[in-house]
């Protein structure tokens, strides 16, 4: 069903609704935007009277004098404000010029209309056709301070989607300071949840971190600038039974790749208060009369059947509502990196033989990553100078590449256009460029300053040296690197009450950049990537089409890390490398069988020197790609399904499924072997009940290409007993088990 807007002016109920989900909010006598009800869909009753509860309680304080039931601690709210009888935190905080603090926000109008609204200089969801989504505007005026709130609420057909965001517009005389804004605000009746959020450091990014809720206040977000790899900006709610296949969840993501906070806050009465948007901590904004400020927007997901259901809603969404331009839903190529190959150290001759064998592989792409510009030989000098490394590059980039091009391979490019080294031209020409404390010496992070996007000069000449290298060698791929956190924010441009806002122009004005790039350049492909997944968000995902996830290659890191992102984000936008063993970043030895079957999953990718590889790792590798382009869309764009969790197993199983429902590939990977163990089977997921599948192995094994029908493979399961459930794997048919090993099944229908 499409999506839909009603209004009832009887008992002033806005009911947000499409097939799967309803959301009603109530504008009440007091002019107050109240919560009724977010879950699955439900039918109009007109009367909901019941579901505002609100009583006389000891300590209350009454918003009017003539209605002692009326506090707004009681009640459910769209957007509590600062300084009202809600004691619990605020989702808006706004200052007025005399320091009054309190507002008085009341409802004026609303207007429904088809499509989705676009946000200014942000990035956001949208829809290919109005009649995808429904918006609803309700416009909310502060009589004291002029300030005008217009709510946005979307809603997608036929997905269990919401998106929200916020915008102030200052209609009055005197400056306003924003000091929070929260475009997320959810008041929900009880308190039976259980959080999930995505946590970790750099390389072992959105680990998955569960607690329940208790009472009080729960919180977590980035203060460093950019979404980070400590704490990812989305999260679930999930009633407490819920699983994998069962129960209740709710999934927040912010749209956003700078800083921000989310907060649950469970109240005495065991209500809970949801909460994701602007880190006060480091945000506020000076709204002067006439200007308006619009938030980041936030996509809030809902699921009765579980998480599996919840991260499918959420992968096909963002495949198909936020990732926009050429390559959405296109297939993405197999690149070669050549970061852990050689790091800094290569010339044009070892490139090229380099990108011939990596052809001979099956290769599509060759990436050129850090290293090829200014005088670039370690990362204390030289970025900001894009311009080509002469001594690496005596004839340009245009014989290197054109050699490329003449193998077949397209060719990529990595950038980190954020930063600047100390010891570079750009930092010796304009100093006053970076962002920096006054009178203070800067801090350095990777041996590099930020620079100062909120100036749109820099972005200009950035985007203009950027283009110089790009329209002189035809770029395929670009991979958009950031590798360090902001501390010093501080813009001397402006006033001392205008410096809250520094870092959200920070990020305006890399948007800014992203945009110009992509619009001069639609077809170029481009990876974000932060240190690794230290700007895994929806924000990054607008402007570019996938992420390089970890700068973890090790596939045993990589199977929670890929899990993991996997809650939130789609495998076509993960990139995954297999890169050598011994792992470069933690030494574990993994078989090569196993880096591929890891790296299938997602957006696969070489990160070694093949020039180094035997001829049976060349064989191996050579059938892997061509595996994987086969199967290429089903890896990025089925249904992925989470059979069993690193986080609570020895073996880690999940499987993707083609849309048609007639062809999937899972894997099982085994951390340590075991001995003497028990036999194993796993229920597979999403295939028709009736129909019947043939089932391959990459292991030698007594259950190798059989067929099922998928009701017994779904029901009774697939068995996955590997030699460690007996000692003569020999006789009964099983290669030998050993640490660190996957099986891959490939489930094919036969008809
Ligand atoms: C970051 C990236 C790496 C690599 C290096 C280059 O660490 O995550 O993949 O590109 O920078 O300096």
């Amino acid at each position: 069903m499409v999506a839909e807007i009603l209004y009832d002016s009887q008992s002033r109920v806005f009911h947000i609704s499409n097939s799967v989900m309803s959301y009603l909010i109530q504008v009440d006598g007091n002019g107050k935007i109240l919560q009724l009800y977010f879950g699955e869909k439900i039918c109009l009753s007109g009367n909901f009277k019941h579901l505002v509860e609100k009583s006389k309680r000891p300590m209350s304080i009454y918003e009017t004098t003539d209605d002692e039931f009326y506090s707004y601690e009681h009640i459910k709210q769209e957007i509590p404000e600062s300084g009202s009888s809600d004691f619990r935190i605020p989702a808006i905080k706004v200052r007025q010029s005399n320091g009054d603090y309190s507002m008085d926000l009341k409802y004026y109008s609303y207007r429904i209309f088809n499509g989705k609204n676009k946000i200014e200089k942000l990035p956001h969801s949208y829809v290919s056709v109005s009649d995808e989504a429904c918006t609803l505007e309700l416009k909310l005026k502060d009589a004291h301070s002029g300030l005008i709130v217009n709510l946005y609420y979307s809603v997608f057909s036929d997905r269990s989607v919401i998106a929200r965001s916020i915008e102030l517009v200052n209609s009055g005389k005197e400056n306003l300071m924003i000091e929070r804004l929260m475009p997320l605000n959810l008041d929900l009746p009880t308190s039976d949840y259980e959080i999930i959020h995505l946590s970790g450091a750099w390389g072992r990014e959105r680990h998955i971190k569960k607690n329940s809720l208790h009472s009080g206040m729960q919180s977590f977000g980035s203060t460093r600038g950019h979404s980070s790899h400590n704490h990812n900006p989305f999260f679930i709610l999930k009633k407490e039974k819920a699983d994998e296949y069962n129960g209740e969840c709710i999934g927040f993501s912010f749209v956003y790749s700078g800083d921000f906070t989310s907060c649950i806050e469970v109240d005495s009465y065991s209500t809970t208060r949801v909460q994701l948007g602007m880190n006060s901590e480091t945000f506020c904004w000076k709204l002067k009369p006439g200007e308006h400020f619009h938030s980041p927007e936030v996509i809030i997901t809902h699921s009765s059947k579980g998480l599996s259901d919840l991260s499918y809603t959420l992968h096909s969404f963002i495949n198909e509502n936020i990732i926009n331009g050429y390559w959405k839903k296109r297939e993405r190529p197999v690149k070669i990196n050549s970061w852990e190959a050689f790091y800094f150290d290569f010339d044009e001759e070892k490139l090229l033989t380099f990108a011939n064998k990596a052809k001979e592989l099956g290769v599509e792409l060759f990436v050129l990553d850090d290293g090829w510009f200014g005088d670039r030989s370690s990362d204390d000098k030289s970025l900001g100078d894009w311009i080509v490394n002469r001594e690496k590059f005596p004839n340009g980039l245009d014989k290197l590449v054109s050699s490329i091009r003449s193998i077949g391979l397209g060719f990529g490019i990595w950038i980190e256009p954020e930063m600047v080294n100390p010891n570079s031209r750009l930092y010796r020409e304009h100093p006053d460029w970076i962002l920096k404390f006054p009178n203070k010496k800067p801090k350095l992070g990777r041996n590099q300053y930020v620079l100062n996007f909120g100036n749109i000069d820099v972005v200009n000449y950035i985007f203009d040296s950027l283009c110089e290298v790009f329209d002189k060698v035809q770029v395929d791929y670009i991979k958009w690197d950031m590798n360090r956190s902001i501390l010093d924010s501080y813009d001397s441009e402006l006033l001392y009450d205008e410096q809250g806002e520094v870092r959200h122009r920070y990020i305006i004005g890399v948007y800014r950049l992203y945009k110009m790039i992509s619009q001069k350049y639609p077809k170029i492909l481009i990876e974000s990537c932060a240190s690794g997944g230290g700007r895994f968000d929806l924000g990054m995902l607008y402007y570019a089409s996938q992420t390089w996830t970890s700068d973890c290659t090790d596939a045993i890191e990589r199977l929670k890390i890929q899990y993991g992102t996997s809650l939130a984000y789609p495998l076509s936008s993960m990139g995954a490398h297999v890169s050598v063993s011994p792992n470069h970043q933690n030494n574990r030895m993994v078989s090569l069988k196993t880096r591929i079957e890891t790296a299938y999953f997602g957006n696969f990718g070489l990160e070694l020197d093949p020039n180094k590889l035997s001829e049976y790792e060349k064989l191996l590798l050579r059938e892997g790609i061509e595996f994987y382009k086969k199967n290429r869309y089903t890896f990025q764009y089925g249904r992925f399904f989470r059979l069993s969790s690193p986080f609570e197993n020895n073996d880690t199983v999940w499987m993707v499924i083609s849309e048609d429902r007639n062809h999937g590939i899972g894997s099982s990977y085994k951390v340590l072997n075991e001995i003497n163990h028990s036999y194993k089977r796993i229920k597979l997921k999403g295939l028709h009940p009736e129909k019947k599948y043939r089932v391959k192995f990459s292991i030698k094994s007594p259950f190798n290409n059989l067929i099922y029908t998928g009701d017994e493979l779904m029901k009774i399961g697939l068995s996955l007993s590997d030699a460690s459930s007996g000692q003569h794997y020999d006789k009964i048919g099983y290669d030998q088990s050993e640490d660190f090993s996957s099986i891959l099944f490939y489930i094919d229908v036969n008809e």
